[in-house]
């Protein structure tokens, strides 16, 4: 089996929803259901003896040695963490907790665990760290992409967290030879997306007759991955890659968040057309920019394509359209994820932006 930390939370389930579909290797999903992780995700899964759920927290070293021992996992795919960059500028804490000292602890556990393996089970071992590109900073217009030589430049609380924590994975490699992989994706959009994120945030707005808030000038650009592909790599990575490798997975979709805000309007206005006619992009509203807010991340994904043989399925368009489709179908998820934190959250990081969120 696998172990897959941050399994409730948006790009976790989706790859334990996928990988299942995909294999019979059960799962042991560790979470701690933060506000980010939602058990209904993995609804789907219920009764499904494949797949093993432990509400727990990945800094906690006692519970993950008791897991290892017990389940005996022939891999580790580390993707929890605190996430959200505007979070992190309010409260870095809990990033720093969770992203640097809760690898540190995972990375020891399994390295405990990893060390009494018997030799054929050591050399088959692998520890996956999602990673993110916003580790490598902000590229100016025309600069090339970012390969996975480009320098280490985080400029929010969120992306210096989840450095701290590449350069752990790293070092357990390089000097205890545990068989760490980094990989790091760019934006993901997809099913099960916690709107509290640009893509999702948009839609629930939108069909709330809410204001659809874009900080500073909407200038600034990202580089899109529809969630599956992301997931569809990590398991050629888990399957492919060599202990110590780093990848950069990427959708190849630069779009700036105008576009963005654009074409989730026009599919909406396609599929679920405004009562009075009017399109959705009335209700965009331009509100105060984010502190160090990173003007562009584009990724150069051509080494996994070269030596593993990955290229993501979805264009834009098919991606964005399966999002904002799945958004239309699951009210009651959307629902249920607006809770009074969700709330709080909203008027916190909102209210002061001289926008209406
Ligand atoms: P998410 O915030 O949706 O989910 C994180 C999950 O981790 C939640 O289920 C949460 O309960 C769990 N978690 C948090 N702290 C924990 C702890 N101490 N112990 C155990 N579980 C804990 O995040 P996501 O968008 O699914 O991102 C997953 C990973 O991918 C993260 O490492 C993130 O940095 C990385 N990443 C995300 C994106 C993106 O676009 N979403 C892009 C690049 C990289
Ligand atoms: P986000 O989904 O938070 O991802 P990240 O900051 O990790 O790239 O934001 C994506 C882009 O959208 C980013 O440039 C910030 C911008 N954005 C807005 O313009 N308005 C919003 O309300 C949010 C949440 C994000």
């Amino acid at each position: 089996m696998i172990l897959v930390t941050g399994g409730a939370g948006f790009i976790g389930s989706n790859f334990v929803l996928d990988w299942l579909a995909e294999r019979e290797e059960p799962v042991l999903n560790l979470d701690a259901l933060t506000y980010a992780g939602n058990l209904a995700n993995l609804e789907p899964l219920s009764g499904d003896a494949r797949h093993t759920f432990v509400h727990g927290d990945i800094g906690d070293g006692a519970l993950v040695a008791r897991l290892l021992a017990e389940h005996r996992p022939r891999a580790v795919v580390h993707f929890a963490a605190e996430s959200h960059v505007d979070r992190s500028i309010t409260g870095a804490a809990a990033f720093l907790e969770t992203n640097v000292m809760g690898t540190f602890r995972l990375l020891e556990a399994v390295r405990a665990h990893w060390n009494a393996l018997p030799q054929e089970e050591k050399e088959a071992f692998r520890f996956v760290h999602v990673s993110t590109d916003e580790v490598y900073g902000s590229l100016a217009p025309d600069a090339p992409a970012f390969t996975e030589q480009h320098p280490y430049e985080p400029n929010s609380p969120y992306s210096a967290s989840k450095a701290g924590s590449d350069h752990l994975a790293r070092a357990w490699h390089s000097t205890y030879g545990l068989p760490t992989i980094t990989t790091h994706c760019s934006n993901n959009y997809g099913p099960l997306h916690f709107p509290e994120k640009f893509i999702p945030l948009l839609i629930v707005n939108a069909l709330a007759g809410k204001e659809l808030p874009i900080y500073g000038d909407g200038q600034q650009v990202r580089d899109w991955l529809y969630v599956g592909d992301h997931c569809s790599a990590l398991r050629r990575v888990l399957e492919a890659a060599r202990p110590g490798s780093v990848y950069n997975i990427g959708g190849c979709n630069e779009k700036t968040n105008l576009d963005i805000v654009h074409a989730v309007c026009a599919l909406l206005d396609e599929l679920r057309p405004r009562a009075d006619g009017a399109s959705y992009a009335q209700q965009i509203r331009h509100v105060t920019d984010r502190p160090g807010h990173d003007r562009r991340y584009a990724i150069d994904a051509s080494l996994i394509e070269r030596e593993l043989g990955w290229r993501p399925a979805q264009t834009f368009e098919s991606g964005l359209r399966l999002t904002v489709q799945w958004y239309l179908e699951h009210p009651q998820w959307v629902q249920q994820v607006q809770s009074g934190v969700y709330r709080q959250w909203i008027d916190a990081n909102y209210g002061n932006r001289g926008g209406q969120a």
